[in-house]
């Protein structure tokens, strides 16, 4: 059963009636330009198949009560009151959501019964909690008609998972289970929000390998990286470390270099990973395969050795995977980081190849079965 099927099919068995509407927002893989997007760069993700359904019915009262049906546990909390912290962390997301839809639209107050499931895996760098914020933004803004454009329904994603769950992200992951587009790897400039989609290219598929180790608890090293980053920034006099190209961090990056590190080594994966997201695009429009292939395995060595993000079970896929795939096509590790998944770019005739080889000796190196994904390019959140 997909989940806009389970989400319906709860929704009559929980609450004894038909839902109204269901929403599906997806989650999202990441191609290209990791860590670039709370530095105002350039990322090249695209939404997947997968994603969070959302079946719900109006109220005729201010209450909401939410049914998470693949924890099945409920919530329920009142619109008309000042919307409180649960708990209960899955919660928060919905109760965050809600919150900062009314700072916008301070008349939002329409009650609805709600049943939701995901199908994307939690913890993996696939935005499990980005498909949930936006399913639940969308619900907002079709239950009260409001005025919110799509990338405002993202900003709202991301206010509420930092200023309410906690999580420091930046805007990657929640602009593109908004605004992602079928078929299309969606570039983002994520200072200007503009978009520039590029066609998944012909013959290609995207495989996604999750390493099945859990990114969580690693919420520390991310923060570090955005404060190593903003240091950098600050030495350099810019804004964000988008305001500088390769030649301008190399100009002062000796200078950097001695008075920190590890400053030093952050900007200098951002600054190159933000160039090498332009020429992915360039490459993807020649169709230049072979040269989109090199970009990723820089990316993924820059995540390793300058970032330091990777873990040996990644850097381990990404090494099977490169070898499967050769030079038409790539490999690297997508998301956060610390676990998680890698994404690979794939000529569809080596998918069964990538997928034996790395199931012959994924699991008996690192003793952990792996999951093996091929997904497809998809469009953003969406009624159903
Ligand atoms: C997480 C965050 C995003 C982004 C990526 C790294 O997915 O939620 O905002 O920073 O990590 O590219």
């Amino acid at each position: 059963m997909t989940p806009i099927e389970l989400s319906q099919t709860q929704f009559k068995q929980h609450y004894g009636e038909n839902a109204e509407q269901t929403i599906f927002a997806p989650g999202r893989v990441n191609i290209i330009g990791e860590h670039t997007d709370y530095n105002d760069g350039f990322v090249m993700p695209c939404a997947i198949n997968y994603g969070m359904a959302v079946s719900l019915k109006k109220r005729n009262d201010s209450r909401w009560r939410v049914y998470a049906i693949d924890i099945q546990a409920q919530d329920e909390f009142d619109l008309s009151q000042p919307i409180e912290k649960s708990e209960h962390k899955w919660a928060n997301y919905v109760r965050g959501v809600v919150k900062y839809i009314q700072a916008k639209c301070p008349n939002f107050q329409q009650g609805a019964d709600i049943a939701m499931t995901s199908d994307v895996p939690m913890s993996s760098g696939l935005s499990s909690s980005a498909a949930l914020e936006i399913s639940i933004g969308k619900t907002c803004q079709w239950l009260g008609d409001l005025p919110l454009s799509f990338a405002e329904i993202a900003l709202i994603g991301q206010e509420a998972e930092n200023k309410f769950v906690g999580a420091n992200c930046g805007n990657m992951d929640q602009l593109t289970s908004a605004l992602g587009q079928k078929d299309h790897l969606v570039m983002i400039d994520c200072r200007s929000l503009e978009i520039t989609p590029t066609p998944v290219p012909q013959g290609y598929d995207i495989a996604i390998i999750n390493s099945n180790v859990k990114h969580d608890l690693v919420t520390g090293e991310y923060n570090s990286r955005r404060q190593e980053c903003e240091q950098a920034a600050k030495f350099f006099g810019v804004k964000a470390l988008r305001d500088l190209s390769v030649t301008d961090f190399l100009a002062k990056a000796e200078a950097l270099k001695a008075e920190s590190e590890l400053a030093y080594k952050r900007a200098k994966h951002v600054v190159t990973e933000n160039q090498r997201v332009l020429d992915a695009v360039a490459a993807l429009k020649a169709n230049d395969m072979e040269k989109l292939g090199e970009l990723m395995a820089q990316s993924h060595d820059s995540m390793r050795d300058d970032f330091e993000i990777t873990i040996p079970e990644i850097d381990y896929l990404v090494e099977l995977a490169q070898v499967a795939i050769g030079k038409k096509g790539g490999a690297r590790m997508t998301g956060g980081g610390f676990g998680g998944c890698i994404v690979c770019l794939v000529p569809h005739e080596k998918v069964e190849a990538l997928r034996q080889l790395i199931a012959e000796n994924y699991e008996k190196q690192t003793g952990i079965k792996e999951t093996f994904y091929v997904c497809t390019a998809s469009d953003g959140v969406r009624v159903v």
